[in-house]
């Protein structure tokens, strides 16, 4: 059984990008650890540690990692994802509350790490295209959130994953 085990899902690459620096984050050798895209996942791999990571959608994960995390028993499991819609600690506390729902209770959670993701301009242009339809001030704030995310995931991000990595595997 491996030690750590790091799955991911990721459509334009920001998970993917958090993911490969919490893999390079964990201690050993490859024989102790690997990474894997969800999309590639066969249910074979097998570790104590699971860091499972995901883009958030509509305020959650999608179906390929709730089946995942819903399968896990007796497992230490950390969750990280990236997300557009704000940075805020209540807004991360949200959707980790959300996503734990999926873990059985007989896994021991280690914790969660979010940080922005930057979206396609198409969400942009959408937003855009409710300018007449809907309140100007709820518009303008989704910008900026759009805004905000551009830049990210930054080098503070990416070292702050890596730090996350040391605080599970220290308890
Ligand atoms: C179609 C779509 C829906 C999204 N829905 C949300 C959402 O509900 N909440 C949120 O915080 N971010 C949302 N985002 C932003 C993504 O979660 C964010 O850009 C993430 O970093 C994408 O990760 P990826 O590059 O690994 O796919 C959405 C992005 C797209 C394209």
């Amino acid at each position: 059984m491996l030690k750590n085990l790091v799955v991911y899902i990721s459509e334009t690459g920001n998970t993917k990008q958090l993911a490969e620096e919490i893999y390079i984050s964990l201690p050993g050798s490859k024989k102790d650890k690997e990474i894997i895209d969800v999309r590639s996942w066969n249910g074979r791999l097998d570790a104590q540690n699971y860091f499972v990571g995901f883009w958030v959608n509509r305020g959650t994960c999608s179906l390929e990692i709730i089946d995942i995390l819903s399968s896990l028993h007796e497992k230490n499991i950390a969750l990280f994802a990236t997300c557009g819609m704000g940075s805020s600690k209540s807004y991360y506390d949200t959707l980790e509350q959300n996503i734990k729902v999926w873990i059985p209770n007989d896994n021991n959670f280690l914790g969660s790490y979010f940080c922005l993701g930057k979206m396609p301009s198409f969400v942009r242009d959408k937003y855009e295209s409710y300018r007449g339809k809907c309140d100007d001030t709820k518009i303008d704030l989704m910008l900026s959130y759009y805004e905000e995310s551009l830049s990210h995931p930054d080098n503070q991000d990416l070292l702050k994953a890596h730090l996350f990595v040391d605080k599970c595997l220290n308890k």
